[in-house]
């Protein structure tokens, strides 16, 4: 299976014979691997023992179904490298169900994403902004969970300096001190855990005092300059979905794909009053308030990355829908495409 992908990398016809077996394995593999090597732009020929594979002039875009059979999927990886074939501008290939691979090799694509090197400007990036409480942490954790993808929070990156600077003594009104404390922050983020110097501060991160304190640390525009490298190297293969403020305007401009979530702030205050209520800290409904509302107004009222829809955004107002919906609407793309709004309106049908 492997030497029929393989084939898409001759310079001529490949013809592999005597493969009948192919056809009672996981799936029907011959037949299988023609559809699949089809949808590259491949030309196949198949029989009940044989198939044969002619290069694709012209290589294609394509959704490769893996069948529940960890070899289609790990086979057909290998048309990724679809640029050394000549393919311009390389196409993107998509596996369905990746995780079908653990029957035999569990951490087939990490092995994988670990030897290719791929351009950066290649990789795919799908950004959420919007208010704080607005769940686009939940939504953007949840895509990236999804999709098999990195995934960048980028206010436990502002928090965790606002409490690597607190931790140092060094003012919130010290924008060289914080910058410096941005500049060597030593952060690590591992499944739910989050390392500053080596210790989990995902709890103390989460604390309303310190996204209080990570507001002030981010409107220093030395701090996100400082910051600005770390964000971009979240970008690593397979993609990243990323959430904050600024991802869509300012961090990746170029992200294909553009989210701006928004709910009115007396919804994101009980959202966040429930959840804090279920960690066992009590808040009053009407002081949350007034802080995600001065928390909004200096997020949006900042000189450097204020808090905006990116011009090029999908804007989705939750405020009516659970967290659970957001997710799902974003995942197959509709839902009530009413509550879809484009923040510029689409000068011509696209
Ligand atoms: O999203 P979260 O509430 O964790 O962010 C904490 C603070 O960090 C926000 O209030 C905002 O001021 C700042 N932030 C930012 N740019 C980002 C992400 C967060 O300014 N991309």
């Amino acid at each position: 299976m492997t030497l029929a992908v393989m084939a898409l990398y001759a310079t001529g016809t490949t013809r592999l014979t005597g493969i009948a077996s192919w056809r009672v394995k996981e799936t029907d593999r011959i037949a299988a691997m023609a559809a699949e090597l089809r949808k590259l732009g491949a030309g196949v020929v198949e029989g009940d023992d044989f198939i044969e594979i002619s290069p694709p002039r012209v290589w294609r875009a394509a959704t490769i179904e893996t069948y529940d059979d960890h070899r289609m999927a790990m086979c057909l990886s290998l048309a990724a490298f679809n640029p050394l074939a000549g393919a311009r501008p390389a196409q993107p290939l998509r596996i369905l169900d990746p995780r079908c691979v653990a029957k035999t090799f569990p951490d087939y694509f990490e092995a994988l994403f670990d030897l290719v090197r791929a351009d950066v400007d290649d990789l795919p990036v799908i950004t959420i902004d919007g208010p704080s409480a607005s769940g686009k942490g939940t939504l953007a954790a949840a895509l990236a969970r999804r999709l098999g993808w990195q995934f960048l929070d980028s206010g436990a990156v502002y928090r965790a300096t606002a409490l690597a600077a607190h931790r140092a003594r060094v003012s919130l009104d010290d924008e060289p001190g914080l910058a410096a404390v941005a500049a060597n922050l030593d952060l690590h983020f591992d499944g739910t855990r989050i390392l500053l110097n080596g210790e989990d501060v995902a709890t103390e991160l989460r604390q309303e005092s310190t996204g209080a304190a990570a507001s002030r640390v981010s409107g220093w525009p030395a701090v996100r300059g400082a910051l600005h490298a770390l964000q971009l190297s979240f970008r690593r293969v397979p993609g990243l979905v990323a959430d904050g403020r600024d991802m869509g305007t300012v961090v990746f401009p170029l992200a294909p794909l553009k989210v701006f979530l928004t709910a009115s702030a007396a919804e994101r205050a009980q959202r966040r009053h429930k959840q804090l209520i279920s960690k066992g800290i009590q808040a009053s409904i009407a002081d949350l308030r007034t802080d995600i509302e001065a928390r909004d107004a200096r997020d949006q009222s900042r000189v450097t990355a204020p808090l905006k829809a990116a011009e090029d955004a999908l804007r989705l107002d939750n405020s009516a829908l659970g967290i659970d919906e957001s997710v799902d609407m974003c995942w197959v793309g509709g839902g009530s495409a009413t509550r879809w709004t484009r923040v510029r309106p689409a000068e011509a049908p696209a």
